[in-house]
């Protein structure tokens, strides 16, 4: 692949291809040199149009520990806010040869967008309700390491799913390696259509969960709607925030998992979120740093092969 834009354009066996690298890089992040030069001489641009903590942190490490040169761009503090569009605001960061644009977005598509228009590889950091593809390969490798394999799982995905781009990456990926999985939520949260993605649909959390191998919560995504429902945070937490006794219903031994930024007492209780016997969510988080270092790899190798097989000096 040139780019990395969403999970539907991958292939199963280029998803464990990436996710076996990853496995490499996620031993190196535990070793004491943290380094490789796989990304050495080459620039890594980081463009944030929405707020993030994980992403665009993980990014940054992601490029250093690979021997780049990266770049943040301060979006906010940018000529976006003179009016600039997103097109021209990439043009001119193109005109400076970068290697590696990774860019965020509210709109979806507009990471699609973008990369018509410039000469290096782009990766996703999700863009509106659309795609997050390194948030579903990141958790893929979670549930990887903790389950040892990745098919033949009942996952139940619960929560916000209509906004959510979170949702939309993991049940593409998850079906695509073979595994049954239920989208857990209040029919207001439920997008139409979701039945052609072969998933299960539940708005009981109990008859959700029940038997699940993970359970993977999502937040109420209220940036994204439109001033439409919005349930009251005590009445959503009752009858789909995730405590002991409704996480009894899944298998004994069920991982829990959450993207991030997570809000305690309404869609996960918090003591559940620390519980390391039951939760993986931090793992998620390291697991992002190791599979973001492992796309940005994989697509600089390609890079250079285009280039060099186009007599560009690499
Ligand atoms: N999971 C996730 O995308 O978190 P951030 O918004 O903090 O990057």
């Amino acid at each position: 692949q040139k780019h990395l834009l969403g999970i539907e354009p991958l292939h199963p066996t280029e998803i464990t291809t990436l996710l076996d690298l990853s496995d490499r890089y996620a031993e190196l992040g535990r070793g004491v040199v943290k380094h490789s030069d796989a990304l050495a001489g080459l620039t890594q641009i980081n463009m944030f149009f929405e707020n993030s903590t994980r992403t665009q942190a993980s990014f940054e490490l992601a490029g250093k520990r690979l021997g780049a040169d990266v770049m943040n761009m301060a979006m906010q503090a940018s000529s976006i806010k003179k009016g600039e569009t997103l097109i021209d605001t990439a043009l001119t960061l193109n005109a400076m040869h970068p290697d590696l644009l990774v860019v965020r977005h509210p709109h979806s598509g507009a990471v699609d967008l973008l990369a018509q228009k410039v000469n290096c590889a782009v990766l996703n950091a999700g863009d509106g309700r659309h795609e997050h593809p390194t948030q579903a390969l990141l958790d893929a490798l979670t549930i990887r390491r903790a389950k040892g394999r990745l098919h033949r799982l009942t996952i139940a995905i619960c929560g916000d799913i209509a906004h959510s781009r979170v949702a939309r990456s993991n049940l593409i990926l998850l079906g695509k390696m073979e595994n049954r999985v239920r989208l857990v939520g209040p029919p207001t949260l439920m997008p139409s259509g979701v039945s052609e993605f072969g998933v299960e649909v539940y708005d009981d959390m109990r008859e959700g969960l029940a038997g699940a191998d993970v359970v993977m919560m999502l937040r109420l995504q209220r940036e994204r709607m439109d001033g439409g429902f919005i349930p009251s945070e005590r009445e959503y937490y009752h009858r789909y925030g995730l405590d002991a006794e409704k996480l009894s219903h899944a298998k004994d031994d069920a991982i829990v998992m959450h993207p991030g930024p997570m809000n305690r007492g309404v869609e996960i209780d918090g003591t559940l979120a620390d519980d390391i016997n039951r939760s993986v969510i931090q793992e998620q988080v390291e697991m992002g740093v190791a599979v973001r270092m492992a796309a940005m790899d994989l697509l600089a190798r390609n890079l250079r092969e285009s280039r060099a097989s186009a007599g560009v000096m690499v």
